[in-house]
């Protein structure tokens, strides 16, 4: 009997550990038609942001992202998949630890999130090669086309990917909802390629509709290919509004209105990629990105986008964005961090673009009619001409939705208005304010819960049925007026709780006029209607609230720093929330009486969370039938200092006597590469398998004793840099080339990329012996395809010129030594510290001595540090250095292994890194290793310490 209940306990476990209450996603058909998606028979708006599990190392961390995706609204993950992630090597695939995309697919499940499956091949996303191998660049035949050789290789790719998306899709209980092919292909007009692409994902078990998602203009594959072979069922487009200028945050839209377009009458608008944040192409730092991309523009443009076009479909790019760690970055566009100035930060910390996201996303998600929407005459906004409107309704409940902002959409200043509204239930004429660069969605006669909401000029956040009463929540700009209007059969009771809100009845019509400050509360009864409390506030009282869904019903929340889940068992509401000291209200049932914090019913069930940190919050009762309480501070946290640094010089392949017996001979003559070879034997990296990281050459030569000079050419993409030793003297160094990057084909290769000019000492020469060039490149990624013209992704990496008069050179390359099994194919380079293993914890450096300044060359520093943070918080750590950036040297920095980022004066702008949890352990003794490799004598790098970026109770 014990054992009967005992098993009957652990299946409930099991299935506990399946569904976060409330999150449960949808199963069965998806299909489409010209408004919107259908999951199961039902529409919904589909509200998704970008994820890219490559950068983010710590499979631990992934639900801790998508449960904020969650909790601002957002019911899917878009995700890309990185075939060079996962593949090494021709027909070598990886899928286990940081690569596990079957655990990547059920923690997206898991937080409630479908998910946009896009696997490419080519995915672009500033990652080195646009997520193609580097060994692809060796294969022949033109990449992102249906020649042969590159058939074979993506077949190969899709082929492993494919089934393992297949078995978590909607129809198999998955969250996978969508399957995107192919990334802004437009520049080939390959159908075949195109056809094959789709043609191999139906094979593989691919059954939801398949999209791409189109690049920037009417040009672009699904306008040309709208039927036929290679035609696309439901395609998307792209649209960054902003651009990139991440240095001028104010200029507003310059790549345009952004109005996502709709590409065929019968399916949906779809914003495939809707910016989000910015690569920081002017080396500025993200957070300039993220006022390029803040708030304001997050108001206008997507508000914009949602009520002109009448788009269901929207995916932000990115909502998260992560770390290039290792090699993973593409280096003409990006440096170690991509946070992107996303809505939550690189190290997962939620910003005022969060709060906009939230605003937004629990509106689509609260007001069903969204889904099903037709242009309509819009009210007449009357006394200013500086305000206009536009509007849709949707044609079963006849509920309206009125955009109504600026005129010019570039203008700043504050204007007033009379909204001339003639609604479902009647013509009101309410007053409105907008602000420079804001939009605002309003919404007329819509069935709000039990209530009827006739018209109102303030925006609506969200609506929830809590114990018998609707609560909602309207906001708008502080000080702003407002006006809403809801219908009785007769006259209600109205009690202003709090607030200055005047109420008046005629005909019906309950009208509240208001202005938007602080957090008014208004309760309803009688009418005819359940009671009604009604919350009103600005936009930043609106951005405080926390919606959760649990089996017994909707709860709101207040004050949290967020809310991940919630649970309702008999007096007793508990979040699984982050917090820190302050006022938390909660609106639940009545029955509730106590509120605990911390635990996650679902994960604490499985045992797999934590519960030391569980709190019970003493409350007491409000007039508007909440609960209020004090959380808990959290505990303070100490960092360690970065002491007892121990370093030792490397770089014995630069002597003369070094033994590179067993370095592998470069003596290629041919070349698959479109980039015709400038000296023989063809010296590029990739036609010896060596694809990522630092690489060593050293070409041996008898000297005539007449040579002059060593003239070098290397390509090692933007950031990076090549030292150069003869017969084991330093001659100097140059900076890496990136050869034409134009993107214009009719622009002709750089003929001398990167070059390097070494005058040779005199009586370093050694006439009729052996002498030895050695060269250190730094290969800083590769680039990608963007328009798909082959030239640029197979742009050689490595030395590509390489002459001391006409002295014949013979040449050996060394680069990464073996595989890391577990950081993957794209951590470990060839530097020989890196080779001998002198990055990972386990070396011995017992013999390592203090560091002093460093001569040119490579010189390691090593030391450990113990961390023992608080149970029960989220703490993400970062590594700062506090001296300048120097040119004069670059940084690797490996944590426990796992190489975190490149800090240089050369590489970007970027002083402070991210060290995961999960590398990095919380509660043990860590390992910090750092390669620098220094062009000129100097100081090294500056000091060095560990921050935090936050501190939260959480149940993360
Ligand atoms: C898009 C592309 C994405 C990413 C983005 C810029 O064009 O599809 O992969 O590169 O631009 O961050």
């Amino acid at each position: 009997m014990r054992r009967l209940l005992s098993v009957l306990l652990a299946m409930l476990l099991t299935c506990a550990t399946l569904v976060v209450p409330g999150h449960a996603l949808t199963g069965g058909e998806v299909t489409y038609d010209k408004y919107s998606l259908t999951v199961d028979g039902r529409r919904i708006v589909l509200q998704s942001a970008e994820f890219h599990y490559f950068r983010l190392p710590s499979p631990e961390l992934w639900p801790d992202v998508f449960e904020k995706f969650r909790a601002a609204g957002f019911n899917a993950v878009s995700l890309y998949f990185s075939w060079a992630y996962h593949s090494p090597a021709p027909g070598v695939y990886d899928f286990t630890g940081v690569r596990d995309v079957d655990r990547l697919l059920r923690a997206a499940r898991q937080a409630g999130l479908y998910v946009i499956a896009r696997p490419g091949p080519y995915i672009n996303a500033e990652t080195t090669g646009g997520g193609f191998p580097a060994w692809l660049k060796t294969v022949p035949g033109r990449a992102r086309s249906s020649e042969p050789g590159y058939q074979a290789a993506y077949r190969e790719w899709l082929h492993r990917i494919n089934p393992i998306i297949a078995r978590h899709q909607v129809s198999e209980g998955g969250p996978v909802l969508l399957y995107n092919v192919e990334n802004e292909y437009q520049v080939n007009t390959d159908a075949a390629y195109m056809q094959d692409l789709q043609d191999q994902a139906r094979a593989d078990g691919i059954d939801v509709p398949i999209t791409t998602n189109d690049c920037c203009d009417a040009g672009s594959w699904s306008s040309t290919w709208a039927s036929g072979p290679g035609a696309v069922q439901l395609p998307g487009v792209d649209d960054y509004p902003q651009s990139f200028e991440c240095a001028t945050p104010d200029v507003w839209g310059p790549w345009g209105e952004g109005l996502t377009e709709k590409l065929r009458d019968d399916i949906p608008v779809f914003a495939a990629e809707y910016q989000a944040g910015a690569i920081d192409l002017g080396n500025v730092g993200y957070d300039k990105c993220r006022e390029l991309t803040g708030p304001a523009y997050m108001k206008y443009f997507y508000k914009n986008n949602l009520i002109q076009t009448g788009a269901t479909m929207f995916s932000y790019y990115m909502g998260y964005g992560g770390t290039n760690w290792g090699w993973l970055a593409q280096p003409n566009d990006v440096y170690t961090s991509y946070d992107y100035g996303a809505a939550i930060t690189e190290a997962r910390q939620l910003t005022p673009k969060y709060d906009e996201f939230k605003r937004q996303g629990y509106f689509l998600e609260s007001v069903a009619p969204l889904a099903k929407t037709d242009a309509i005459a819009s009210p007449a906004t009357s006394g200013t001409a500086a305000l206009s409107t536009t509007a849709r309704a949707n044609p079963d409940t006849g509920t309206q939705f009125v955009l109504l902002r600026h005129t010019d959409r570039a203008a700043t200043g504050t204007d007033g208005t009379t909204l001339d509204w003639a609604a479902p239930d009647g013509h009101y004429r309410l007053p409105a304010q907008v602000k420079g660069r804001d939009a605002h969605v309003l919404v007329a006669g819509y069935d709000l819960g039990g209530q009827r909401l006739a018209a109102s000029t303030s925006e609506l956040l969200t609506h929830a049925a809590i114990g018998g009463r609707d609560v909602a929540v309207l906001y708008g700009t502080a000080g702003s007026p407002g006006a809403t209007v809801l219908r009785y059969a007769s006259q209600p009771s109205v009690k202003v709780l709090e607030g200055a809100v005047r109420a008046a009845y005629s005909g019906g019509d309950l009208r509240l006029d208001y202005a938007h400050e602080g957090l008014a509360r208004v309760l309803v009864t009688g009418g005819g209607r359940r009671p009604l409390l009604l919350l009103i506030g600005t936009d930043e009282e609106a951005g405080r609230f926390w919606r959760a869904s649990t089996p017994t019903g909707p709860v709101l929340v207040r004050g949290t720093e967020l809310v991940r889940s919630a649970a309702v068992n008999g007096d007793t509401v508990r979040l699984s929330a982050d917090t820190v000291a302050a006022e938390v209200e909660v609106f639940a049932p009545p029955s509730v009486r106590r509120l605990r914090i911390g635990q996650d019913t679902a994960r604490v069930a499985a045992q797999e969370r934590d519960t030391s940190g569980e709190e019970e919050v003493r409350v007491t009762p409000t007039a508007s039938g909440s609960l209020t309480g004090v959380t808990r501070a959290p505990a303070p946290v100490r960092l360690p200092e970065l002491t007892g640094w121990r370093a030792h010089a490397e770089a014995p392949e630069a002597a003369p006597g070094f033994d590179d017996s067993r370095w592998t001979v470069a003596d290629h003559t041919t070349t698959n590469s479109p980039h015709p070879p400038r000296t023989l034997p063809v010296l590029y990296a990739d036609d010896y398998g060596y694809h990522y990281g630092n690489l060593w050459y050293r070409g041996h030569f008898t000297a005539t004793g007449s040579e002059t000079r060593v003239d070098l050419n290397a390509i090692t993409g933007l950031r990076g840099d090549y030292l150069v030793w003869l017969n084991g003297r330093y001659l100097g160094s140059a900076a890496g080339g990136v050869q034409a990057d134009s993107g214009d084909q009719a622009t002709p290769p750089n003929p001398d990329p990167g070059p390097g000019h070494f005058d040779i000492p005199a009586g370093l020469l050694k006439a009729g012996k052996d002498n030895v060039i050695s060269v250190l490149v730094a290969n800083m990624g590769h680039n990608d395809d963007w328009i798909a013209d082959d030239l640029r992704f197979k742009q050689p990496r490595g030395l590509v010129a390489a002459s001391v008069g006409a002295t014949p050179i013979a040449w050996k390359i060394q680069g990464t030594a073996g595989q890391d099994k577990v950081r993957g194919p794209l951590s470990t380079g060839g530097l020989y510290g890196e080779r001998t293993g002198w990055h990972l914890p386990t070396y011995p450096d017992k013999s390592w001595k203090a560091p002093t300044a460093l001569a040119p060359g490579v010189t390691w520093q090593r030391t450990t540090f113990r961390l023992d943070l608080p149970k029960g918080q989220d703490v993400p750590i970062g590594l700062r250095f506090s001296g300048d950036p120097s040119p004069a040297y670059r940084v690797l920095i490996f944590l426990n292994g796992w190489n975190v980022g490149q800090y240089g004066g050369d590489i970007g702008p970027q002083r402070e890194f991210s060290l995961p949890a999960g590398l990095l352990d919380e509660h043990g003794n860590n390992t910090l290793a750092l390669a620098v490799t220094a062009e000129r004598p100097t100081a090294g790098p500056g000091p060095l310490s560990l921050f935090a970026y936050g501190n939260l109770r959480s149940t993360r």
